[in-house]
Order: structure tokens, then sequence, then C-alpha cells
């Protein structure tokens, strides 16, 4: 379905042709002064300069063309040569009405891409902090995002689970417990299948260790063997990190889920393990990779450079695979598995330079080509409101675990204080509010800024949040309800073609749908989502705050009253689930 913008600009077009004026002249936009009008014409101006004639020339010539519009009730030309518009009641109540009946809201794509989302990225035996929440939350919204426009989306976590950190929880193991047969080289049997560790004691292990390998250099150095000895394939260490990994993941899938948070793949960059070998042989044979100080190194600076590009390393000295190492061979094996389209990675954006180089290498040594697209969508850092990296009361690392509690307690405490529900219900209920109030939070910034987590301000059921989208929705729930406990009926599914003035501005926040969905899907910008949803409800409750609906005696009006609200709620809810969380019964 065409933006009611297209459908607009299309009608100038002809207008300007008539007239006699390039077609390319007639863009029509959303006013920037909504005082005056509701809609706006202004390439008159721009063509001016073309036809060396005034602009209100122009612009009336084209005017005269577009008497018999039926998408305008007001076209005005206002000097020095604007063209200002107001849409008809008619053709918004049947553009949005139209759009109403669409599965997608009137969304389209030429194309269906095939995509692969990689995010989350969560490290197995670290538990998910504070630094997490953005990859999964944006990444997840954008998955979705795709998913609705019609593409063909896998996401994929991409664990953390090949690096030094193995190598420092398995010699820290070796402290803990030097009498686990994984250490003990004569041991012939088959390793158990109970894991030595539950996750709390791994969540102990691996800070032990890392505050360990920063003091103590011959631990660091051990740490690294181990690394490069499971990297290898030796059979204890394979089977602690199984364990390592089975412990994790359970924990982390728990974690996820509480964030409605959902991974079609639950791959690692231990995944990509088997490609590395040939991967990093190809590319010194054919010259792509040359020694440098020991390691082998991959050059990626281009002259168009205006920084320092360092080269991409791929192997290091002792022959360990990297953090590069192991994006590049996942590149392998993911063109492998689903070839692509498009990869887009959702992290750290201080990690934007390591992609940069990865992707360069990909592209440079061919194990990618140029049909597949490589995006990087880097966030920024979620700040206390001290402007400095969240932490917790006493200074610590955030646990994600603790944030999502620590929300849902204070959603809690609104939700017990005025309302006469059980203890049950009000912890569903804060658990469902709280979720969108960390996600709205998040998403409703742009994400390569860094954000300022602040409880009370994203709990608040008022102002641009989550809980007063949630709100907006339950409100008009219990509307509904209302009217059909009255026992009315619905007549039709008719809108209503004589608007009031608060219900037109609901119209046309509605019939923006499609266009911002679109523009947020280009852009990969849920955070316009946000600003639109925030709009769309804040228009819905002007609606509600000017016009009695239950109260409204005309039959046929309230029908067309009871119908939109309908098509507003189906828009809110398409697109917080598209953001990734949902509305509760009541709140
Ligand atoms: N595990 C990484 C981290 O915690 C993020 C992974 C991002 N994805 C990737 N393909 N490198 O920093």
């Amino acid at each position: 379905m065409k933006t009611i913008l297209t459908t607009m600009t299309e009608s100038f077009e002809e207008a300007f042709i008539a007239a006699g004026y390039d077609a390319k002249y007639a863009k029509v936009t959303i006013s920037n002064r909504p005082d005056l009008c509701e809609y706006q014409c202004n390439g008159a101006m721009a063509a001016a300069k073309q036809y060396k004639c005034s602009p209100a020339q122009i612009a009336n010539a084209v005017v005269s063309k577009m008497n018999q519009s039926d998408i305008f009730s007001e076209i005005t030309v206002v000097n020095p040569g604007f063209i200002n518009l107001k849409v008809s009641d008619e053709f918004l109540s049947g553009y949005v009405d139209e759009m109403s009946k669409d599965e997608k809201f009137g969304c389209e794509t030429a194309s269906h891409k095939k995509v692969v989302i990689d995010y989350g990225g969560a490290n197995v035996a670290k538990p998910l902090h504070v630094g997490h929440l953005r990859s999964a939350v944006i990444g997840e919204a954008i998955k979705r995002l795709f998913k609705f426009m019609g593409d063909d989306v896998i996401g994929d976590v991409h664990l953390g689970d090949w690096g030094l950190q193995m190598g420092l929880i398995i010699e820290q193991l070796r402290c803990n417990q030097p009498d686990l047969c994984y250490f003990d080289d004569s041991y012939t049997g088959e390793y158990p299948e109970e894991a030595p560790f539950t996750i709390s004691e791994l969540e102990k292990i691996y800070p032990e260790a890392s505050a360990k390998s920063k003091v103590d250099e011959e631990f660091k150095e051990k740490a690294q063997v181990a690394t490069l000895e499971l990297q290898k394939g030796k059979p204890a260490y394979r089977a602690i990190w199984r364990h390592i990994l089975s412990v994790s993941i359970e924990d982390l899938k728990k974690n996820y889920e509480n964030l409605n948070v959902n991974f079609d793949l639950w791959k690692g960059e231990s995944d990509a393990e088997e490609f590395i070998e040939d991967m990093v042989k190809s590319m010194i044979d054919n010259g792509f990779a040359h020694e440098s100080q020991g390691a082998m190194v991959v050059d990626v600076m281009e002259e168009t450079d205006n920084k320092e590009i360092p080269p991409c390393i791929i192997q290091k000295s002792d022959g360990a695979a990297l953090y590069a190492t192991s994006d590049l061979a996942t590149i392998i094996q993911r063109k492998r598995d689903f070839d692509p389209d498009e990869i887009i990675y959702v992290a750290d954006k201080r990690q934007e330079m390591h992609f940069t180089q990865v992707f360069r290498t990909a592209k440079k040594t061919g194990i990618l080509d140029d049909k597949c697209n490589l995006k990087f969508l880097g966030f920024g850092t979620v700040n206390g409101k001290d402007g400095k990296p969240f932490k917790t009361r006493d200074g610590g690392v955030m646990r994600l675990e603790t944030l999502i509690l620590d929300i849902n307690d204070a959603v809690y405490n609104k939700v017990r204080d005025n309302r006469d529900m059980s203890e049950e219900e009000a912890k569903t209920i804060s658990k469902i509010v709280g979720l969108s109030a960390i996600k709205y939070g998040d998403l409703s910034n742009q994400a390569s800024k860094d954000y300022i987590f602040d409880t009370e301000r994203f709990t608040a059921f008022e102002g641009n949040t989550g809980p007063y989208i949630l709100y907006t929705i339950v409100r008009i729930n219990s509307i509904m309800k209302k009217f059909e406990e009255s026992g009315k009926r619905v007549l039709d599914s008719a809108l209503n073609i004589k608007l009031s003035s608060s219900e037109k501005s609901l119209m046309i926040e509605l019939s923006k749908f499609n266009m911002m969905i679109m523009q947020a899907y280009e852009e990969l910008a849920p955070h316009k989502i946000c600003a639109y949803v925030y709009d769309l409800a804040d228009a819905f409750n002007g609606f509600y705050h000017e016009n009695k609906i239950l109260a409204e005696s005309d039959e046929k009006r309230q029908n067309g009253f009871i119908n939109l609200l309908a098509v507003t709620r189906r828009a809110l809810e398409t697109a917080i689930d598209i953001l990734g969380f949902n509305a509760p019964e009541r709140m």
C-alpha cells in the first residue's frame, strides 16, 4: 500500500505536469507548521529558480489544476509560494480504513532478504550484565521488525565461548579442585556427564580467575596454554568446556526469556572453529595474510581512509585464534549454512574498529562476495544518573537480573498502591509493565547514543515511557469492555467520515504507521518506532479526553468511534510487539 504522502505527492505530480512544470517538485511532506496546515508542498520555491518566475505564480498555476482533488479539503497558497494543505475527512478515513484491513497495516517491501542478525553476544560463564542489555533488546527489536517486513531472519546469539575466559576457568578450576579427573593425565575413562560446578559456583570462578590473571603472570600464561589446548581439542578440556557451556546456556536461556528475547540459533564462536585452519591457510597461500611480529595479519587500510585502520590479526604468534578469527570463520559458516543477503551485528559501538577490520578482511580475501551486506549497528553505553557507566550501589557491575528485579519492584509499588488486585496479579502485571519500562527506556534512545538508566523515569505511567503506552492500550481495552457490557454491538466496521478535530488528529497519526515502520526498517532505527508510538498514544488520549465515546447518543457515530479504538489498539499492539513487549489486561 502506498504511503499517504506518496499518494498525495502523486496527485501533485499530475498537477505540476498539467501546469507545465517538472513533477520532481511535487513532493508533499508533513507540515512543520501544524498550527497552519497538516501537510505542505514547497516545490514551487525550488521550481521558481528553474523556470525563472515567482514561486507564487507556479504555486497558483499548480493549485488551479488541483480543484478536483478529493484528497484535500483545503489547498492554500501562501507567500512567497508555499502550498498549505489539509486532508479531507473522507479521504483520511478511507485511507485508515484500508490500512486497517491490511494484515501488515500497509507496510510492504519490494524484495525479501535473508538476514542473519548477530545479537545478544553473551559470554558463557559470565553472568549477563547491564552491558548486554542493549544488544539483546535492540537486536530483538530489529529481528522482529525484519520479520514483520517479511524478511527471512535468523537471530543468532553468537556466544563468546572460545576465548581466553575458557582457559582462565580451566586453570582456576585446577587450583580449586586439583583432584578432578580432568586434571589427571593418566585418566583414561569417560568423563562424567555431570558438571563439577553449579551456575553460581561457575559465576564465582570466572571473576576469581580474571582477577588473578591480572596480577599473576604465570597463571595468565597457563590460562593461555589451556585456551590453546582446548582449541586444539584436548579431550579433558573439551569435557570441561562442554560443562561450562551447558550450565551457562541453561541459565542464559532463563535470563533471555525474562527479557522476551528469543534466538533462532544458539551458536557460538566455537562453532566456527572447524573453518579456522583452512581459512588462515588460504589467506596466507593467497598472499592476503603476512607475518608481523610473529602474528599473521591482513592489511585493511584503504587509500581513502583518513585515520589509521590497523591490520586485522587472524592468528597470534602461538597459533591461537582471536576474536577477529572467529568472526571471520563464522562468516564462512553462515555463508555455508544460510547464504544470507545481509548480516547485521548488534554490538557495543566501541567494537566498531574490530568490525571494520573483519568486514574489510572478509571482502578483501573473498570469503564473502559483494552480494552479502555486512552491517554494524553499534550502541552506546547505559549510564547511571551520575553520567558514568551504570553500577550497583556499592560500585559493582550491575547484573541484568538485578536490574530487572529493581524495575519490577518499582512498578509493583505503583500497581499495588491504589489497586484492588491480589498480590499474585500485581506481581504478574509488574513483570509485564517492568519489561516495557526497560525496553522502551532503552529503545527510545537512538542506538548509537549513550543514555541514562533512570528507574523512576522509565517506570512513570505518564510521559514518554513504556508504561504510558501500555496504559493507553489498557484504557482502550477498558472502554471496549464497557461498551460490550452495555449490551451494544458494533454495527459494521466503518470509521466516521465527518471527524471531530481530535478524531482527525488521531487518524492522521494512524495514517503514518506504514511510513514510520518502513523508515525504522530502512534505517535500523527502533527509536523511530518508539517516537511514533508515543505520538500515537498521545493522539489517542487527546481523542479520548475530547469525545464522549461511551455516552455518544448517535449510534452510527459511536460505532465509528469504537472502530477507531479497535484500529488504534491494533496499531499500538503491532508496534510494541515489534519492539518486543506487550500489554497486560489491566494495570
Ligand atoms: N561476546 C562479545 C562481547 O561480549 C560480543 C559479540 C558480538 N558479536 C560478534 N559477532 N562479535 O563483547
